[in-house]
């Protein structure tokens, strides 16, 4: 894993972008969401423009803080942060049944440490599919030190529409990528469009579970907070996505929410109480430094102006998380594995 150091976070701050134009686009991502008056609609109009900004913003946060895999996991007792994503991901790998010789496709892959861990594991070909320019120069410089760019590769693409023929790949899977999709039928039945007949796609999504009243005020602030801190048009039951799933045709096979039985409460890294050595940039004290270093470097001009803001809604954001996982109103792990049938005769 390259270790990425202060200077690289602040260079990366908006990544293909022209550093003069980062205040303005942390200014531009904030007005869509509710915290500034922004509405849901234009978030989902907007998806591409709301989501890449957003990700040009924070990528270099994400691979600073908390490394190549930008995602949670369950955590069992003795088992480390780094441990539990492995296991994550090679849980994904394991269901799949992915093996050497397939043709895998990863929606959504972030700067690919998910798919270079599960292309090592499986020794399957994983393609990545990604909709931002500087996830995509990241992920090429990494993919080669990790020696997997002879078997793995990837495109730059909106996910909802990609660049593939219908009935491409042996395995389809998402990792907390398709919750920003505008809309889980269009997400879903693009990925059954691109899967072979008779192939599995598994996914952990992004979703607020049943215990979330959508009258509740307070319920209401958290899921607010924790879109504008993750890039988010709207997040979406656990209802709402098994019923898209099966618009879209697949035949769900197994779907859980793998934050209610988890030993250790997937959100801890992120609690105020928490420490760890090992992720002390993650935790809230770790977060403390980060902001102040920011600070410093913003004033002196080796930060773009704006760095600051990101890290300020980026605190929201884990604030959000932490509360939604608390109150078990949120999981950033409804598992599901859904397959796309055989035609009818077979
Ligand atoms: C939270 S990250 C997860 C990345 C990766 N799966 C991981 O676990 O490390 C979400 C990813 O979805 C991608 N994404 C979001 N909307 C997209 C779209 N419309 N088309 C393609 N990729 C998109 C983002 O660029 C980012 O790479």
């Amino acid at each position: 894993m390259e270790k990425v150091g202060a200077f690289d976070l602040a260079a990366g701050v908006g990544g293909k972008m022209e550093k003069n134009a980062v205040l303005s686009a942390v200014e531009k991502y904030e007005n869509y969401h509710v915290h500034h008056e922004g509405a849901e609609e234009e978030r989902k109009a907007n998806y591409e423009d709301m989501v890449n900004k957003y990700y040009d913003l924070v990528t270099s946060f994400y691979e600073f803080g908390w490394g190549e895999c930008f995602h949670f996991a369950n955590r069992f007792k003795g088992e480390s942060l780094r441990e539990s994503f492995k296991r994550y991901e090679h849980f994904i790998a394991l269901q799949l049944g992915l093996k050497r010789g397939q043709k895998v496709l990863d929606v959504g892959c972030g700067v690919g440490g998910p798919l270079r861990e599960i292309a090592r594991f499986s020794l399957a070909s994983i393609t990545g599919v990604t909709n931002n320019e500087y996830q995509i120069a990241r992920m090429k410089e990494l993919n080669r030190i990790a020696g997997v760019d002879k078997t793995c590769d990837f495109v730059t693409a909106d996910f909802m529409k990609m660049p593939f023929p219908e009935n491409s790949f042996d395995a389809v899977y998402a990792i907390e990528a398709t919750c920003h999709a505008p809309n889980a039928y269009g997400i879903y039945s693009e990925i059954y469009r691109v899967l072979k007949r008779g192939q599995c796609f598994a996914a952990y999504e992004w979703c607020m579970t049943d215990s979330f009243d959508p009258k509740n005020e307070e319920h209401q602030r958290i899921k607010a907070e924790i879109e504008i801190g993750d890039g988010l048009p709207n997040i979406r039951s656990t209802g709402q996505c098994i019923e898209a799933l099966k618009k879209a045709g697949f035949e769900v096979l197994w779907s859980e929410d793998f934050a209610a039985s988890s030993p250790l409460p997937w959100y801890s890294p992120l609690d105020k109480n928490y420490f760890s050595l090992s992720g002390f940039r993650a935790t809230a004290l770790g977060r403390f430094f980060t902001r102040n270093m920011l600070k410093v470097l913003e004033f002196v001009g080796l930060a773009p102006k704006g760095s600051l803001r990101v890290q300020n809604f980026l605190e929201r954001a884990a604030e959000g998380l932490v509360e939604g996982g608390r109150r078990e109103i949120f999981t950033p792990m409804f598992f599901f594995l859904a397959r796309k049938p055989l035609p009818q005769n077979q």
